[in-house]
């Protein structure tokens, strides 16, 4: 069963168990009508599925461990709920956020708001963030998706969970199943990908990685199907090895590796 349908389920469960109860349980003058729209209501999700979603997307489609992770090249967010109440009192903090929910909500959607020493942008001093507002073009996170963040952020640092869930429909599964079928874009591919968050491609304009908006110049496709598939075997120059995930070659579908090896050994000027 979809998750989705589980929680339907699961919410007409608890509803028609209110219901017995307040039927049969106790005397009462009039029950109260159930309120039957709340069962496509996120409000009948659990903090705890809350926060799971929060994980999922944080692992999947918010593509947060390509930088958060223990290369270095991202802050490690495991005590995230103390260090954000720790950014709030730093002198160079100049957000507007008053409480760590609204720290962390400035974090994904305004990264440069605050940008931590020695993670900026290179020649920026610390002014400009290498990390994508999560609800842009490259993540594409809605409210939902972001606030299920937060509170898987909150909770796996072991903080308060302040977030609450938003009284929104979960996104269509009907819009998960269509992705399964093969990009029709390079484009697309770059966003599901995430290759934007760090390299310039396709109107996208990540730094960690070399900028690829020229890459057919100099590289022809042979070339870039190595670097795709075994990204270690040759490193760019400047650059560190261990970044570029290693796993797009399962991850793709075939046509969408060609598609987008044809778009970047075409792209020349
Ligand atoms: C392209 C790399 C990249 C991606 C992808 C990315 N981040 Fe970041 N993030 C960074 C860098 C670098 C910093 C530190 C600079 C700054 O303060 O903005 C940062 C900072 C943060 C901070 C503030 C940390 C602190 O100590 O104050 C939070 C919270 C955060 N990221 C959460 C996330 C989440 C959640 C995701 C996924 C939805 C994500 N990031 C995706 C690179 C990334
Ligand atoms: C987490 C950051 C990151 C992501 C995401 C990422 N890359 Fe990379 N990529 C790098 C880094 C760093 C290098 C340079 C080191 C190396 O050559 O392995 C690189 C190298 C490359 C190269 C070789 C460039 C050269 O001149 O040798 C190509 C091509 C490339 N990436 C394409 C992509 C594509 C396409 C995607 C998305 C499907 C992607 N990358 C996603 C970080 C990333």
């Amino acid at each position: 069963m979809t998750n989705f349908l589980k929680v339907v389920v699961f919410s007409l469960l608890v509803i028609s168990g209110f219901w017995g109860f307040s039927n049969y349980g106790i005397p009462q003058i009039k029950p109260a009508d159930p309120p039957v729209e709340e069962k496509v209501d996120l409000g009948a999700m659990t903090m705890d599925q809350f926060i799971a979603l929060g994980k999922k997307n944080f692992d999947g489609k918010g593509t947060c461990t390509l930088c958060h992770n223990s290369l270095g090249r991202a802050p490690m967010l495991d005590k995230i709920g103390a260090v954000s109440a720790e950014r709030l009192k730093d002198a160079r903090y100049k957000g507007t956020a008053k409480t760590v929910e609204e720290y962390l909500m400035e974090s994904l959607v305004k990264p440069s708001a605050f940008v931590v020493s020695g993670f900026g942008k290179a020649g920026t001093n610390d002014t400009e963030s290498p990390m994508p507002d999560v609800t842009g073009g490259g993540i594409g996170f809605n409210e939902v998706e972001t606030k299920a963040v937060i509170a898987y952020l909150q909770d796996s640092s072991g903080s308060e969970v302040t977030v609450e869930i938003p009284k929104m429909a979960p996104p269509a599964e009907g819009a998960a199943k269509a992705e399964e079928a093969p990009l029709t874009t390079p484009e697309a591919v770059v966003n599901k990908y995430g290759c934007g968050a760090c390299h310039v491609i396709a109107g996208q304009s990540g730094s960690l990685g070399p900028n690829l908006s020229k890459i057919g110049a100099t590289r022809n496709k042979e070339y870039l199907r190595q670097a795709m598939l075994d990204p270690d075997a040759v490193i760019a120059k400047g650059f560190t090895a261990g970044m570029m995930p290693k796993n797009y070659g399962e991850q793709m579908k075939a046509k969408e590796l060609e598609m987008l090896l044809n778009y970047m050994a075409g792209s020349k000027k």
